[in-house]
């Protein structure tokens, strides 16, 4: 009996010790693992240096943060609870500041804070995590984007009876290719309807997976144009003004595909975003004749061409430079007779051209208004018809105009008018030429140039700043690019920059590549985003090193036609929730793409009910990443999305 009591009473002071448990200060973990938003995670200070300080009531002890903000914890089940004391520290000293913070055990949100002002006083936090093995500790921006968001974890503390919490690294995502590779037999994919200029040389590769050799044919093609059955190359001279309905076909040992195909020859041109490659993210300054060949190359060999790529494209630096490191790059920036000279690394422009259109491909071109490129190379200021014309004789399908250096021409002068007045000037030159020339305005969204950039001439543009390296905005970036969506319509496309998954080069860097940093779920998403915003389709990393999940994420037919649909919408943005957002496409057939996104740290339920999309009765639901149905659904369609993930669908009206 003794011993028995002996026995309770030691199993209760286990309990009670267990409950106490040993202190571990959260900022005395490994704080190199915290990513956010901007700056610095700090120990026993706010973001700035400053003392923790809520509310007005300081504190010693603590982790200052800057929305967002991402703590993982790996506490092997050892640890009670989570304490501390929550808020927006005081010296964030703008009435804008407003953050949340999550508490998440194992995926799951064990506690979550309301709205945090400046001001007030910090919420407590208790949290029990027994069992609890991995812990996420999250700081969101409320909503408003992350400007002035100091946030602290004050006075946060665990209480530990099993093993010493630890800081970890994001747990890696498994890699798993959504989409299977395509059958054997044909299936013409890419745009349904294709805008060029009657007279003009015409160019259109058939693009379609499935076993080569195959045969294509075409009924109803217009006079002056050929089909090369073997190939699927559509050349000759552009039909007279109007609409030319065409049948094509494709054949081999496994079956045929059979599409409806407008040509409709006129004014426009991009009657579906461009898609294709770009050098930039790449190559930069390093760009020469034989990669560009090379990018042709691949686009056919890696079954790129036969979803619908097609541009390959130069970016800035083909040029001479005043000064430059590379010597090959410097020379004089044109000939007496005002013509421009292309650097060393380019020895004969046409024949790149030749090439690229040998293989049913288009050809891209860079320039900028301003006497000088982006990175310093010849522009085109004083030069614009001489320019266009020479472009248009070196063969170029496509010309990149950015805005570099305009300013020093202009002095500054932002009003409407005079940020018009290049596109304008070099749309006009464009026009004049007997070639069809796409043609992307770049200078990163000034003066709402979608509204405007139809009507000087451009195809596309650029609606922001460049992408570059800075690849965890992507939502942010692609909900911004969303907000123009009225001014989406075939021939006028709004561009939120390149794709950049793959192999890329770091612009902040040295330019030289690495994996890209986004994970798998991301890359998906990425893709998904660009396709339901009807963006142009540029990927610009290493053609070289494509891998499987690049060319998995690049390469699906079903997803590039939400993007190449010929109704030429792009999506609306549903919110969900406060990190999941719905968009939905309408497609020239009926149907809708559907895009479920999750923004947050952790799996979660993202639903859309057929009423807001204004569709009533039962659904065909159909998983456009993995190419399969999944079946009817009376009112609603719900799916566990990925963190930082994306789910695609495409809903018909099932009868
Ligand atoms: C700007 C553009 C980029 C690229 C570089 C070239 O930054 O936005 O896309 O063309 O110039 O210098």
């Amino acid at each position: 009996m003794k011993q028995l009591w002996w026995w309770i009473g030691w199993v209760g002071m286990c309990v009670a010790a267990a409950q106490a448990g040993e202190v571990v200060w959260l900022s005395t973990l490994d704080l190199t693992k915290m990513r956010q938003g901007w700056g610095q995670p700090q120990v026993d200070r706010a973001i700035r240096e400053g003392p923790l300080s809520v509310g007005g009531h300081r504190f010693d002890r603590g982790v200052g943060t800057h929305a967002k903000s991402v703590l993982w914890v790996d506490l092997e089940g050892g640890t009670e609870r989570f304490l501390a004391q929550f808020g927006v520290d005081d010296a964030a000293g703008n009435p804008k500041a407003s953050i949340t913070a999550q508490v998440l055990g194992d995926g799951r949100v064990l506690w979550r804070s309301p709205v945090m002002r400046p001001g007030q006083p910090a919420v407590p936090v208790d949290v029990v995590l027994r069992g609890v093995r991995m812990l996420t500790l999250l700081v969101g921006d409320a909503g408003d984007g992350i400007e002035y968001d100091h946030a602290d974890w004050a006075e946060a503390r665990f209480l530990v009876s099993g093993a010493a919490p630890r800081a970890v690294d994001p747990p890696a995502e498994e890699v798993v290719l959504l989409t299977p590779p395509p059958g054997p037999a044909p299936r013409i994919n890419g745009a349904r309807v294709y805008g060029c200029r009657p007279g003009n040389p015409f160019l259109y590769r058939i693009p379609a997976t499935g076993k080569r050799p195959m045969q294509f044919s075409a009924g109803g093609l217009p006079k002056g144009l050929q089909l090369d059955p073997e190939t699927g190359i559509l050349t000759g001279v552009a039909p007279a003004r109007g609409e030319h309905r065409v049948t094509i076909e494709a054949a081999n040992a496994w079956g045929k595909d059979r599409i409806r195909f407008r040509i409709v020859s006129g004014e426009l041109l991009a009657l579906t975003p461009p898609m294709g490659w770009n050098h930039w993210y790449m190559h930069y300054d390093r760009v020469t004749d034989a990669m560009l060949r090379d990018a042709a190359d691949v686009m056919v060999a890696s079954g790129m061409a036969d979803v619908g790529y097609a541009y390959v494209n130069i970016d800035d630096c083909w040029m001479n430079a005043p000064k430059q490191s590379d010597p090959l790059r410097v020379g004089p920036l044109r000939d007496d007779r005002g013509n421009l000279i292309p650097n060393r690394h380019f020895p004969d422009m046409k024949a790149l051209t030749d090439y690229i259109h040998a293989r049913g491909l288009k050809a891209g071109i860079y320039t900028s208004p301003g006497p000088l490129t982006c990175a310093g190379f010849a522009g085109s200021h004083g030069h614009e018809a001489q320019d266009a014309r020479q472009f248009a004789e070196w063969g170029f399908d496509f010309l990149k105009y950015d805005w570099c250096s305009y300013d020093r021409v202009v002095k500054g002068d932002h009003s409407v008018p005079t940020l018009q007045m290049p596109y304008r000037q070099m749309g006009e030159q464009l026009r004049q030429q007997p070639r069809d020339i796409v043609f992307n305005l770049c200078q990163y969204g000034m003066g709402n140039v979608w509204e405007w950039g139809a009507a000087v001439g451009g195809h596309c543009w650029r609606t922001a700043g460049d992408l570059g390296f800075e690849l965890d905005r992507i939502f942010e970036v692609a909900l911004k690019n969303a907000e123009h969506r009225a001014f989406s319509r075939p021939g006028s496309w709004n561009d939120p920059d390149y794709i950049q998954i793959g192999r890329i080069g770091n612009a902040r860097g040295s330019g030289e590549p690495m994996a890209c940093p986004l994970s798998a779920p991301e890359q998906y998403a990425f893709m998904s985003l660009w396709c339901l915003m009807a963006a142009p389709l540029v990927y610009s990393g290493d053609m070289n090193h494509l891998d499987a999940l690049t060319l998995n994420v690049l390469c699906n037919a079903e997803v590039i036609e939400v993007d190449q649909d010929a109704l030429g919408e792009s999506a609306e943005v549903l919110p969900a929730g406060e990190e999941t957002f719905v968009m939905v496409k309408r497609l020239e057939d009926g149907s809708r793409a559907v895009g479920l996104f999750n923004r947050s740290e952790v799996e979660q339920l993202v639903s859309v009910r057929w009423a807001d999309l204004g569709l009533k009765g039962p659904q065909r639901v159909r998983d456009l990443w993995r190419q399969q149905e999944l079946g009817r659904f009376a009112s609603e369609y719900g799916a566990r999305v990925p963190r930082h993930g994306g789910v695609l669908v495409r809903v018909w009206r099932s009868r």
